[in-house]
């Protein structure tokens, strides 16, 4: 016992250098305008919206206490790309870590941090993030591998004018049957647009970029500036110069910028959305969103020169500054194939090998922990048919093969871990085979990162170690797959999670409904069966479990229902009219978005994007990797203030709240600051100690 108390005290002297970092984030819906566009209703945190950027350092403890104060959604938050070893039931994914939090209830998240890097959080609840509850999350190394003078944050987004809750059921209905995503209303940066960033000349800045768009990729560049890439999706690596990145969905990168030494003019800042995953492009849809790097306040702001074509950086070209080797050859390969198709509601749906993802009735972590013995806890069938679950044992090697059968591009997200990226193919290459390449995978040190983006009709080959015992979903991130069942369920190390983890009493009370309200069952299999002292037949009995809609009757083609669906739209109109199943419901009170065109639906899901066999990486460009320049003076890291202090929890980096609610003129990131500093006693609701 003494032993224990001395080693902990020395623990803690040595890790004195470790602050918890706690964030009261009360969720409710505010109002902004941030295309200066229309007007919506929003997800915001104390009252605010952007939501703040958290900033954290490797080593800390961070504690976000969250409020559901939205009245008619739950809620709950992913802090995506972080490991969460030995956490896995602070990873955020409602129904399979956690329970959904309801309204008026309250949840802590609290874990610590080994990885530097850039980050975010998000809702990881029913489609909800892109409502706007989604916000970047900073972790700064005091070790950082490169210099620099001034960090800047810039998140690049998506937008609708319409809330989740109207697009949703649209979408995923018979009324969309080709499964066409609604196309976003505008792109945005830090969650305004024509932000300014002040430049000092000959400084060099850190630029983090955060993707948190719920669909298109974005092209980011910046003109008559070269960015040394040296940190993607957390991962450190040797530094690689490129004139423009692509981040898709979830994806983040940093780079270093050199400031020019010249004060003469001001230079735009790209970024503009991947049309290639659009189905139809509204004519009144401006798919770029412009920033400025600010040298002259009196110089003008040039107007953007936007491109028709794109070379962005091969993000498998890089490598990981660890250098870190390839992994032993897989214990374990899983070939997943995606494919889209209709169910018997006529909707659209998404498949990893013909399974669309279903949340199950029990939390697939709380089945794991209330699963009575070995017998059961490692039998994959209790997790449920329609999470396809897999089963990873502990440090064992997975090798994931991932055959993208559909035509569009999509970004899949691993929880939990980096995976090495061991081949990519380019657009239309077909499903992966041995055959094309039987001689291994031609890199010593593969690329690694948590979100990797597949290519029309391609495949990837990826690899990670099994090495955090945990439930991790690996899905499509974009958020329209995600409702569509784009997902499967890692059960990774049961047999250590049954033994070693504790889930906290405030996670347990909010599966019980209060006031009447319903509740989330937390104890049995993913049909709500079994008990803990409970036989293991019931275990794996199904009966009751949650299931997607049945398979089309014989006959009916996809082909078919697309033209049943556009005889009921004639019907509508006074053609004809054809039933089928409830197919004479009226379609006007369907449609959600009014401005998508519903004669734009047609049999071929995609536009002609991404199918021209060149790809977005094929025509890359990347100048041999240059050293990276060693700036004088110290190590600037501006947005982090350490210590006992309450700091206001609005990023440096964002638009005001001014900016974001009401303009779409220029707004400089000095002025938000500005304002942000003389707003933080009238608001009195910061969300940020350190303790
Ligand atoms: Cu960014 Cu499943 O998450």
């Amino acid at each position: 016992m003494r032993i224990f108390q001395l080693i902990v005290l020395l623990y803690l002297g040595t890790a004195a250098h470790a602050a918890t970092v706690i964030y009261d984030f009360n969720i409710s819906w505010v109002t902004a305008n941030p295309d200066g566009l229309s007007k919506r209703q929003v997800i915001g945190i104390n009252n605010r919206w952007p939501p703040p950027k958290i900033d954290a350092q490797v080593g800390d403890r961070l504690i976000v206490n969250l409020l559901n104060s939205l009245g008619d959604e739950d809620t709950s938050l992913h802090f995506h790309g972080l490991f969460m070893n030995g956490s896995t039931h602070m990873d955020g994914s409602s129904m399979v870590t956690q329970c959904p939090i309801p309204p008026g209830a309250s949840f802590t998240y609290n874990f610590t941090i080994d990885q530097p890097g850039t980050y975010w959080y998000h809702s990881h609840t029913q489609g909800q993030y892109p409502d706007g509850l989604r916000g970047p999350l900073i972790i700064h190394d005091p070790k950082t591998p490169f210099q620099y003078d001034e960090e800047i944050v810039l998140t690049v987004s998506d937008w609708y004018h319409d809330r989740m809750s109207v697009l949703q059921p649209h979408f995923l209905s018979k009324y969309n049957p080709t499964g066409a995503e609604p196309v976003p209303n505008s792109a945005l940066m830090n969650d305004t647009q024509n932000l300014t960033v002040p430049m000092v000349p000959e400084r060099t800045y850190l630029f983090r970029i955060v993707n948190m768009g719920a669909f298109a990729g974005q092209y980011v560049w910046i003109e008559d500036h070269n960015m040394t890439v040296v940190e993607m999706d957390g991962v450190y690596v040797h530094p690689k110069e490129t004139t423009m990145i692509y981040l898709a969905a979830a994806q983040r990168c940093s780079f270093l910028l050199k400031a020019r030494n010249e004060t003469a003019r001001n230079f735009a800042i790209i970024a503009s959305m991947d049309r290639t995953l659009f189905d139809t492009i509204p004519p009144s849809l401006n798919p770029n969103v412009t920033s400025y790097l600010l040298y002259n306040t009196t110089a003008p702001l040039p107007s953007p020169n936007l491109l028709d074509t794109f070379t962005p950086l091969d993000d498998t070209h890089l490598r990981p500054r660890d250098n870190i080797g390839i992994l032993p050859p897989p214990d374990q390969t899983i070939t997943l194939n995606i494919s889209m198709s209709n169910l018997a509601s006529g909707a659209n749906y998404a498949f990893f090998n013909n399974i669309t993802y279903t949340p199950p009735l029990v939390p697939t972590l709380y089945t794991l922990l209330s699963s009575p013995n070995l017998t059961t806890t490692l039998h994959s069938t209790i997790y449920g048919t329609y999470t396809n679950p897999y089963l990873l044992p502990h440090n064992s090697i997975v090798q994931l093969i991932l055959n993208n059968l559909d035509t569009g591009r999509h970004p899949f997200h691993l929880h939990g871990h980096t995976f090495q990226i061991l081949h990519r193919s380019a657009p239309n290459a077909g499903p992966w085979s041995w055959s094309d390449n039987n001689s291994e995978y031609n890199h010593k040190s593969p690329m690694r990162r948590d979100t990797l983006s597949v290519e029309p009709n391609g495949n990837a080959v990826v690899r990670f170690k099994a090495d955090n015992p945990g439930v991790w979903l690996f899905h499509c991130h974009v958020e329209w797959h995600m409702l569509s069942g784009l997902a499967v369920t890692f059960i990774e190390a049961p047999n250590i999670l049954q033994r070693t983890l504790k889930v906290p009493d405030d996670h347990w009370a909010v599966c019980r409904g209060k006031d009447g309200g319903r509740s989330v069952p937390v104890e049995g299999n993913a049909a709500g069966r079994g008990t803990t002292d409970g036989e293991v037949g019931e275990w794996l009995d199904l009966k009751g479990e949650p299931k997607p809609p049945g398979n089309l009757p014989k006959g009916f083609t996809r082909g078919g229902v697309v033209a049943l669906v556009m005889s009921c739209l004639s019907g509508v109109m006074g053609v004809g009219v054809v039933g089928w199943y409830g197919f004479l419901e009226p379609v006007e009170t369907k449609r959600g978005a009014g401005e998508r065109s519903q004669t734009g639906v047609s049999e071929e899901r995609k536009s002609t994007g991404g199918n021209d066999g060149v790809g977005m990486f094929n025509g890359a460009v990347s100048a041999p990797s240059k050293k990276v320049p060693d700036v004088g003076g110290s190590l600037l890291i501006p947005v982090v203030r350490r210590g006992t202090e309450v700091v206001d929890s609005e990023a440096v980096s964002f638009g005001s709240e001014t900016a974001a609610v009401d303009a779409v003129g220029a707004r400089s990131m000095g002025e938000a600051e500005e304002n942000r500093k003389g707003k933080k006693d009238v608001n009195g609701d910061d969300a940020m100690t350190r303790a």
